[in-house]
């Protein structure tokens, strides 16, 4: 269990801040509820195999270390390169794991997962408890990030969420309106949902454009880089009924703002959590927000995960083989 992340005011826009779920015990905000929580009831309730996830990686990472803690076997089943090397790493660290890639996309790891522990719908006979984001323990873990906003700035104008699967932008709304039935806040945040434009389902349905379902998605993000949403109709749920929104950005408004946060020297987030920044630099931009907008920003995973995204930035490198030439850098001399 971890949570307790640090929320960060952004130096460049002081209503924007960053909820940096990278300082989770495995670097996402999986730890939460994913593993957390449904580690333990896969334990409570003797499951007889272990735990089964599909991943784009962190929730592998997850489930390798909570499951190993726990004693318990972990399978993982990952889109064939589609899975960045900080998070494969992982898995193979934990090492219970057994590492499994198919053919295709996250979508194709779901199906594959959940057709081999559902059978006729029934998952009556379970001998590998599945851990992906249908599992709504899950979901109970993951919205602790509304109550920790809460306790930090009340109720935020805007949650910006970068979505995949949907599960995480309900689990925080579901946080946000409980504490509304309990009395404790009257109102909720307006739920802002942000998908890369190579694949942005949501957006898609959003905007009436046909079904929460797209095929081959597409973006540097490979954490969101989903097409079928699990969570469609729960994540529409809690951007409809907070009246939020839809928004879709490219791959290169992510990588901008991932090199953004990295300038104002926050820890370091993964491209999909960039999305997140990139949404409210975009909905400011085109006045669906103002500036005066308090807006909360979840930056999902940390930057090591995907060290060849960070590769892709413009290094500042410069190679010397003398002690002279640093000390021109220092007194503001060029290099020759
Ligand atoms: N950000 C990161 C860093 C993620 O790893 C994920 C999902 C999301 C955002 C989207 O969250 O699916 O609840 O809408 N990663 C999953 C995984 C799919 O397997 O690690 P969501």
């Amino acid at each position: 269990m971890r949570g307790a992340t640090p929320l960060i005011r952004l130096r460049s826009h002081g209503n924007a801040y960053i909820k940096f779920e990278g300082t989770n015990p495995t670097g996402s905000f999986k730890d939460r509820g994913g593993m957390t929580i449904g580690v333990s009831l896969a334990s409570s309730i003797g499951v007889k195999g272990g735990v089964i996830v599909a991943s784009t990686g962190n929730t592998a990472a997850s489930a390798a270390a909570y499951s190993a803690r726990a004693g318990l076997n972990c399978i993982v089943v990952l889109p064939k390169g589609g899975v960045a090397k900080g998070k494969l790493g992982q898995a193979i660290l934990h090492g219970g794991a057994s590492i499994v890639d198919i053919p295709g996309t996250f979508d194709n790891a779901l199906e594959y997962v959940l057709d081999t522990v559902l059978i006729n719908g029934s998952a009556d006979h379970i001998n590998y408890y599945p851990l992906n984001s249908i599992n709504p323990w899950r979901l109970e873990g993951q919205k602790t990030i509304a109550y920790e906003v809460f306790e930090e700035v009340g109720v935020p104008d805007y949650v910006f969420v970068p979505v995949g699967n949907g599960g995480n932008i309900y689990a925080i709304w579901k946080g946000f309106r409980e504490l509304m039935e309990h009395g404790m806040i009257d109102h909720v945040p307006k739920m802002i949902g942000v998908q890369a434009s190579g694949a942005a389902p949501m957006v898609r349905y959003w905007n009436g454009a046909g079904e929460a379902k797209i095929e081959n998605p597409r973006t540097i993000a490979s954490a969101i880089r989903i097409g079928k949403p699990v969570n469609w109709f729960r994540a529409y749920r809690a951007v409809k009924y907070s009246g939020g929104a839809f928004i879709e950005v490219s791959d290169d408004e992510i990588i901008r703002a991932q090199a953004m946060l990295g300038k104002e020297g926050i820890g370091g987030v993964e491209p999909a959590s960039a999305a997140s920044l990139a949404g409210y630099l975009k909905a400011l931009g085109e006045g669906l927000i103002g500036p005066s907008d308090k807006a909360v920003l979840i930056a999902t995973g940390h930057a090591l995960k995907d060290p060849d995204a960070l590769l892709m930035g413009n290094a500042n490198m410069i190679s010397i083989s003398s002690i002279n030439e640093l000390r021109n850098l220092v007194m503001g001399n060029a290099i020759a």
